[in-house]
């Protein structure tokens, strides 16, 4: 969604402004702004469209100011525009902020602003903040914001700049990441971000600001001051990601280098997690006493994460015979869910900052249960928030569309289901160590399925010509299709259903017709023959097939259209290496539609509003 940067230091900040917005252009936005600070004076540029559209304005005057803030914004209040792009400024120029989040109460207090003579220019929620800061300003920014943040309803990160203190930024958040970094390279400084990708280039070492908290930074020091203003030493992290991650590295799309880097994530997340046949998860702080009590396993996320929790169910029930319920975590936080403190609790969310998710995870523990995350985000607020965290090692994942990050999601919940079965006593060690060395094998299958992808192309051309698609498959199978159609749905804007394969006949099977195409995963698992026995009902109804299936079976490709094999594998492996081809026919229909499969038309990667 939205994304900010911040920079006071050394060198203009325009450029550096530029280049860190352009790096959180993988979130989603409609417009962008800057705002450079100068004494008794400030620049405001804001443009509709892309960063890039921004930077042209920018190049067109010299721009001295070492200090400025900048936003990408993704409409919530108020469509698209030049006027509704922040930052947002007070009545007089002298303040201006960006925002990330959304302010509930702000009807109430611009009508509160109006009344006492504040002038407002754009339909934002975001824009009583700057009239709040003009309210409460005295000479003290940071003093301040304490005081406009006690009238804020919502989530927030917010930045601000000032004219009396032209080399000054402040920064505070309420459930909207913001990230604090400093270099003493050639560019010496401090700087903020939404997100850590912005800051990479100059530091890997971050300050994650906790809720309520209020940084100033100037360009040789970072304070930071709790809500009651007290200064506070912060904890800084190091993240192990690299900047060129950020980087296309010859590939033409994000989407596709995540794709390729698949076996890498899954080998670097399950590297040395079993030991002679015993799961080691030093992060799972459960002791032996705790799991003994744990009588049922909750999982929740939203999307990609989701499915990736729809296959731990299968793993968990099937390995450790705990009863397991997963839910979508908008749902979930506002049931009354069967969560005790004998359940035990796993949020998975890529971002680790996913509102629903983390509204999810505090729900359960208001609830006595505890919650582990599993993300690839070190420092996301889900983490912070959970009694423990699993990395995956998926490494940056720009591409809205998530690949990587699901299949070492996977990859990590099979070794939680795999240690909470051994410590259960329901799996031995010969039988982990089994299992393990099948999970070892996927990185070089999902290789494999890179080298050899004749078929998709053709595939994709007879989807890319349907108005719509069906997904069928069985167990771990119809996950995967679940998985499949949403990637289809999201970068080419091709309507897709997914089902499980039995249930076909009762109802779905009225769409088939020859313009809606089945996509069919029947990979070697104990309910191929009656995946097929559907597949040939879809036949009979007309619809062409494309079918996943394991390499030499002859008996998918008599009645298939087009099959995308993969390698045989154990069917629980299947979850990790059937979903690539379907990733990759997802990315070669929306292709073939011409659609920009990197920016997906209003989806945003990190969704932090609800
Ligand atoms: C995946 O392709 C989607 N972009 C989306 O469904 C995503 O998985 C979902 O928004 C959850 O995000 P999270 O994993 O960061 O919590």
């Amino acid at each position: 969604m939205c994304g900010i940067v911040g920079f006071t230091g050394n060198v203009p900040a325009d450029k550096i402004l530029i280049d860190g917005l352009k790096k959180l252009e993988y979130r989603g936005y409609d417009s962008a702004g800057v705002a450079l600070a100068y004494p008794g004076r400030l620049d405001v540029i804001r443009r509709t469209g892309k960063v890039a559209v921004l930077e042209e304005a920018l190049s067109n005057d010299e721009h001295a100011s070492c200090c400025g803030i900048g936003h990408t914004r993704w409409a919530t209040h108020g469509r698209p525009s030049e006027t509704n792009a922040h930052p947002h400024i007070d009545c007089h120029g002298n303040i201006a902020i960006v925002h990330n989040g959304i302010i509930e109460n702000f009807v109430a207090l611009r009508d509160e602003l109006i009344a006492e003579g504040h002038t407002f220019r754009s339909q934002t929620d975001t824009e009583v903040v700057a009239h709040l800061l003009e309210r409460y300003y005295e000479g003290d920014l940071v003093a301040a914001m304490r005081k406009a943040t006690q009238q804020l309803q919502g989530a927030y990160g917010i930045a601000a700049v000032c004219v009396d203190a032209p080399d000054q930024i402040v920064v505070t958040r309420k459930d909207s990441p913001i990230v604090i970094g400093m270099s003493d390279g050639d560019v010496k400084g401090s700087f903020i971000g939404s997100d850590m990708i912005a800051l990479l280039e100059y530091t890997r070492d971050a300050i994650f600001l906790d809720d309520g908290q209020i940084a100033l930074l100037r360009p040789n020091s970072i304070e930071v001051f709790d809500r009651s203003g007290k200064t506070v030493e912060p904890t800084w992290t190091h993240v192990d990601w690299d900047a060129e991650n950020a980087e296309h590295a010859g590939y033409p799309d994000f989407m596709l280098k995540e794709i390729y880097e698949q076996p890498r994530a899954v080998r670097d997340t399950i590297a040395g997690c079993v030991k002679n046949g015993e799961v080691i998860l030093d992060e799972l702080t459960l002791d032996d006493e705790d799991i003994a009590a744990i009588d049922s396993v909750y999982i929740i996320g939203c999307g990609t994460s989701y499915h990736a929790g729809l296959v731990a169910r299968e793993l968990i029930e099937g390995w450790a015979r705990i009863p397991t319920t997963v839910d979508v975590a908008s749902e979930f936080r506002y049931r009354n869910p069967i969560v005790t403190p004998s359940t035990l609790v796993i949020a998975i969310s890529q971002s680790g900052e996913t509102a629903d998710t983390l509204a999810a995870v505090r729900l359960a523990r208001s609830k006595g249960a505890k919650v582990f995350a599993v993300t690839n985000v070190v420092g996301s607020r889900i983490t912070r928030e959970s009694d423990g965290a699993f990395y995956v090692k998926a490494n940056m994942e720009i591409s809205v569309a998530a690949t990587k990050s699901f299949l070492a999601q996977i990859a990590c919940l099979s070794l939680i289901a795999m240690f909470l079965a051994q410590k259960k006593h329901r799996l031995t060690s010969n039988q982990v160590a089994s299992l393990y060395s099948d999970l070892c094998e996927t990185p070089s299958q999902i290789e494999a399925i890179l080298e050899n992808q004749n078929e998709i192309e053709e595939a994709a051309e007879l989807i890319s010509k349907a108005h719509s698609a069906m997904y069928v498959g069985r167990g771990i199978g119809a996950t995967i299709c679940k998985e499949g159609a949403l990637k289809l749905k999201e970068i080419s804007y091709l309507h897709a259903e997914a089902y499980a394969a039995g249930e076909l006949k009762h109802g779905p099977i009225a769409l088939l017709d020859e313009n809606v195409p089945v996509v069919a995963v029947v990979t070697d698992s104990p309910t191929r023959m009656q995946t097929l026995s559907n597949v040939q009902e879809a036949l009979a109804r007309g619809s062409h097939i494309v079918a996943v299936a394991t390499e030499g079976d002859t008996e998918v490709s008599e009645i298939a259209d087009y099959v995308l094999y993969i390698p045989r594998t154990r069917d629980w492996c299947s979850a990790i290496t059937a979903s690539v081809p379907l990733q990759l026919l997802a990315r070669h229909v929306a292709l073939k539609r011409g659609c920009d499969v990197d920016h997906p038309r209003n989806l945003a990667k990190s969704v932090t509003v609800e």
